[in-house]
């Protein structure tokens, strides 16, 4: 039978309009959310203090919280005066704005509710404080919470008295009847008003990390931010500092707040300065491909943003924010970290037993007092013998090492040396058995090429079954033998095509990555409270203050010139102390730059962190060998400086020929003087003036070269006081490039 065309229509358009009403129906579809009253609120000042800065916060009368100051310490119950900020231009002083409301900029929290709307309005709810018992610091949370939707908000501000060093975070609570996704969801806010705003900041890449930038911010948005996923310091680091009624960075005098965020993901971080003037601040993970699910009655607890304020220039904050990071941070941090000699530009891949042996026994001869065997030891149906097989089989290769670990390390031990190990555990390489045995543990997108850095893929952390491995790689690295004293922790590419087979949304993979990852080392610390952990990746891409409370040191970089050094160090100084600054003396010309400086140079720029040596000691000749031994004994004198000074900056290397910095200790009692020379400058044959700083005037020092028979100062062995080596009559001559000098002083 033939159905009449006209049928076959009326059909077809029933079967469709059930269809179009639903879509009409959804078009129409009227939020469910009842507008709450919002209950009346006392206007109120919270005050968020350290020993010499303020956080002003301030409740208005309709209960939004606003940031009315941060900088030099005040009587902050006058703020009570300050009339609200007519928010004309949608940027307002919000504490931590939302979007909603007349709220238009960089918001630090955007949430799409179940009902597909965007809204949130914070209002205040409680606060409280209370000092936090095993340190000075007071921790004040202040309760916010959406009428509409009922979600919540806890910011915290954990104020270090002592050191004027504050660390926000904040937490969203899911209170709503539903799911949401958090589109941002930042660990703190910040609004200065200041006439001009200066960021300093640090850029790079592989072996040039932490390369600075000066910045005069102008109106609109300027973003800090990776999307790197690992490594997510090599490029730039999500730290700054920010002169304020200035357009230069002066490195003692000068308002100088500083920030860095302690996250080892993607992070993003916006200034944004809108008509008015102020600059808006906004820090956290950055929400690239995050919108973050969270469940109904689920907490989600930002990274800290660690900020600090001083109005002693860039040396000023720098300090403060050291003295934290070495008290309340850095993994056993202001600890005296060994001198080691690392076996990877002296042997790379290609070592026996026997090479390893005499590198111990020169080690030891030189004074080291740890060996640390960098990548190449393992893998056996996959020999590490080159990068591109063998990461994943953590398994000692038995035609390399047949006499295994133990005995390198316990040799090592019975020269009076302690033993360190290399391990990559959170990649593979697409030759080892692990990538034949878990393919489901790599990240990647279904569909997608998986694609090779350095010939090796990601291993998905955001999975529990990889933290396990990752956990177990290192446990079972630490059962090879009794003797192994520190980890060299590498992760050595970014993610590139990001994907989890284990997780039902992408959205998390950034996070719980990150996530995965500290749970392992939290893990890893339980039960190896002692060991020495490096953080390295590809030398220094992940230098941050997440990863720091669990590792004690990093790995600088991968340039070991030390030419470049004095730079990446200078970098890294800004926002990181010396302590964790594992820095290395290597052979000429350099592995990376090619460049050639004099092993002295070399030496007094790589003692200013945590001394290493990374070469065969076989090639330094009877002189060399007995400048080593020299420098790596008076080293050992002063280094308590490096570990737990105060770190006072002589200048900039940047656009100078000369450049300088010290550390005195706490007491003022001793310090330690490093000078350079690394431009030619020939007006400098009758001196390079430095005026010394952080000593105490009135007392005398004894003012002793380092490391050289005839000193390059004429004034060495003399005593002076801190005055007068203040003055600028210290003036070590420094006629060449690469002329250098380290001063050893000790009050009388
Ligand atoms: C990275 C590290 C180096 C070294 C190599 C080994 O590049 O930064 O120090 O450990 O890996 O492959």
């Amino acid at each position: 039978m033939r159905i009449p065309k006209v049928l076959v229509a009326a059909a077809l358009i029933a079967a469709i309009l059930p269809l179009n009403d639903a879509q009409a129906r959804k078009k129409k579809k009227t939020f469910t959310h009842e507008t709450v009253a919002v209950p009346e609120v006392q206007p109120q000042v919270i005050a968020v203090e350290t020993q010499n800065t303020s956080l002003v916060l301030c409740v208005r009368e309709d209960g939004e919280l606003q940031q009315l100051y941060y900088g030099k310490k005040v009587d902050a119950s006058e703020f009570e005066a300050v009339p609200r900020v007519h928010n004309r231009y949608g940027s307002g002083c919000s504490a931590f704005p939302s979007t909603g409301a007349s709220f238009l900029g960089q918001p630090a929290l955007h949430v799409r509710y179940a009902d597909g709307t965007h809204n949130t309005e914070m209002r205040y709810f409680s606060h409280s404080s209370h000092p936090v018992s095993g340190s000075d610091a007071v921790e004040t949370t202040i309760h916010l919470k959406d009428h509409v939707t009922g979600l919540e908000l806890e910011l915290s501000f954990l104020a270090h008295q002592a050191e004027d060093v504050i660390v926000a975070c904040s937490e969203v609570i899911n209170n709503t009847n539903a799911g949401v996704e958090l589109l941002d969801i930042a660990s703190s806010a910040m609004t200065l008003r200041a006439g001009s705003y200066l960021l300093t900041h640090a850029n790079g890449s592989w072996a040039q990390e932490m390369q600075i930038e000066n910045e005069l911010l102008q109106h609109g948005v300027k973003l800090l931010e990776t999307r790197r996923g690992t490594q997510t310091t090599q490029c730039g680091n999500p730290s700054f500092l920010l002169s304020l009624n200035t357009e230069q960075l002066n490195e003692d005098y000068g308002e100088v707040v500083a920030g860095a965020l302690a996250w080892s993901g993607n992070y993003r971080i916006s200034f944004e300065q809108g008509p008015e003037h102020f600059l808006s601040i906004v820090a956290g993970i950055n929400p690239f491909a995050s919108a973050y699910p969270l469940g109904k009655g689920q907490r989600f607890r930002t990274p800290e943003m660690v900020w600090t304020f001083s109005d002693e220039g860039a040396g000023g904050a720098s300090r403060q924010l050291h003295r934290w990071a070495r008290k309340y941070r850095v993994y056993n941090g202001g600890e005296v970290n060994p001198t080691l000699l690392n076996s990877w530009e002296g042997a790379y891949f290609t070592f026996t037993t026997e090479t390893l042996i005499h590198m111990i026994d020169d080690a030891a001869s030189m004074g080291l007092e740890m060996f640390v065997l960098d990548d190449g030891w393992f893998g056996n149906n996959y020999p590490r013998n080159n990068d591109r097989a063998g990461l994943g089989d953590w398994k000692v290769n038995v035609s390399k090492l047949p006499e295994g670990i133990d005995h390198i390390a316990s040799y090592a031990h019975s020269k009076g040396l302690r033993f360190g190990i290399w391990i990559e555990p959170e990649m593979v390489n697409p030759e080892s058995d692990l990538a034949h045995a878990h393919p489901e543990w790599v990240v990647q997108s279904p569909g997608r090429v998986i694609y090779q850095e350095r010939s090796q893929w990601v291993l998905d952390l955001s999975n529990p079954a990889v933290q396990d491995f990752v956990y177990g790689v290192f446990d079972s690295v630490m059962q090879l033998s009794p003797s192994i004293d520190y980890i060299k922790w590498d992760c050595n590419r970014p993610v590139f095509s990001f994907g989890s087979p284990y997780l039902d949304s992408q959205d998390r993979f950034y996070v719980d990555y990150v996530q995965g990852l500290y749970n392992v080392m939290r893990r890893i610390r339980e039960k190896y409270p002692d060991v020495l952990v490096q953080c390295c990746s590809s030398g220094g891409a992940r230098v941050d203050y997440g990863s720091l409370r669990y590792f004690n040191e990093i790995w600088t970089s991968d340039d070991t010139d030390g030419l470049e050094r004095v730079f990446m160090q200078y970098g890294t100084s800004l926002i990181y102390p010396a302590c964790v600054m594992a820095a290395h003396v290597s052979e000429v010309p350099n592995h990376q730059s090619r460049n050639i400086t004099p092993l002295k140079f070399r030496f007094d720029v790589a003692c200013q962190g945590r001394l290493g040596l990374e070469l065969q000691p076989r090639y330094l000749s009877a002189d060399d060998m007995a400048l080593v031994n020299r420098c790596v004994e008076s080293y050992k004198n002063y280094r308590d400086l490096v570990f737990t000074g105060d770190l006072y900056r002589l200048g900039s290397p940047y656009g100078n020929d000369i450049y300088g910095c010290m550390y005195v200790s706490e007491d003022k009692s001793r310090a330690v003087v490093y000078v350079y020379s690394i431009g030619f400058d020939a007006r400098g044959t009758d001196g390079q003036r430095f005026r010394l700083k952080g000593l105490d005037p009135s007392r005398r020092y004894k003012v002793t070269e380092q490391n050289v028979d005839s000193s390059c100062w004429w004034g060495d062995g003399g005593v002076y006081s801190g005055a007068f080596l203040g003055s600028g009559a210290f003036n070590p001559v420094l006629p060449n490039l690469y002329s250098s000098a380290i001063f050893l002083l000790e009050a009388e």
